[in-house]
């Protein structure tokens, strides 16, 4: 692996190219960056803009206190080495599942809780960026928006859930868990 550390970059303003990943692997891409694997449990987030890779690593600095983040391992101005997280989507899992269950449930009332104790403002994530690992637990990427929508009731979330046609089965289960919370949500069936 490549020395991305801040050993050879001490002001963590290093520059890297496109080419200089190009003998790693792609495994995801976005609207803002690519996402390499360095490692079995490292990948690099390659951002198009550099002041997109600072809002994304405001979120993941301040998430370092929380288990539903990657861990941050190194960074420069215009990447991230983060953990990678070796599982699949929400969304896989539940396009290949067709249903929900309430420990998963409970699972991404927690996560959301996470977010919300973290001080983010978005309360929210698409379900193509809530990754189950390997034992199950839930980790959420993607948190260029952590603090730049204002989003208290999980829309993008809910729409997830819509197109799978899973809304109901959903608020059911929240019903059960948090009757309250379910009474906000329903408006946003
Ligand atoms: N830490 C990670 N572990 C595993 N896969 C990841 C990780 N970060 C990103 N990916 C993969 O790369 C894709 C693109 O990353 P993402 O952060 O959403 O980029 P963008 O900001 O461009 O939308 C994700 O949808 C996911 O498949
Ligand atoms: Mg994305």
């Amino acid at each position: 692996m490549k020395d991305f550390s801040p050993a050879s970059n001490h002001k963590h303003n290093k520059v890297i190219r496109k080419e200089d990943l190009k003998e790693y692997e792609i495994i995801g891409d976005g609207a803002d960056g690519i996402v390499y694997q360095l490692t079995s449990d490292r990948c690099i987030k390659f951002f198009f803009k550099e002041e997109t890779q600072q809002r994304e690593l405001e979120a993941l600095r301040i998430g370092q206190s929380s288990p539903v983040m990657p861990r941050l391992y190194q960074y420069g101005a215009n990447f991230i080495v983060m953990e990678y997280i070796k599982g699949f989507s929400l969304a896989r899992y539940l396009k290949k599942h067709g249903q929900l269950t309430k420990p998963l449930v409970e699972k991404i009332l927690n996560m959301l809780d996470e977010l919300k104790k973290l001080g983010f403002t978005r309360y929210d994530a698409e379900i193509r960026h809530v990754l189950i690992n390997e034992l199950g637990d839930l980790k959420v990427i993607d948190h260029k928006r952590a603090f730049t929508s204002d989003q208290p009731v999980p829309v993008k979330l809910l729409k997830g859930f819509k197109k799978l046609g899973l809304t109901d089965e959903f608020l059911r289960f929240v019903r059960e868990i948090r009757p309250s919370v379910y009474d906000e949500w329903k408006k946003y069936k």
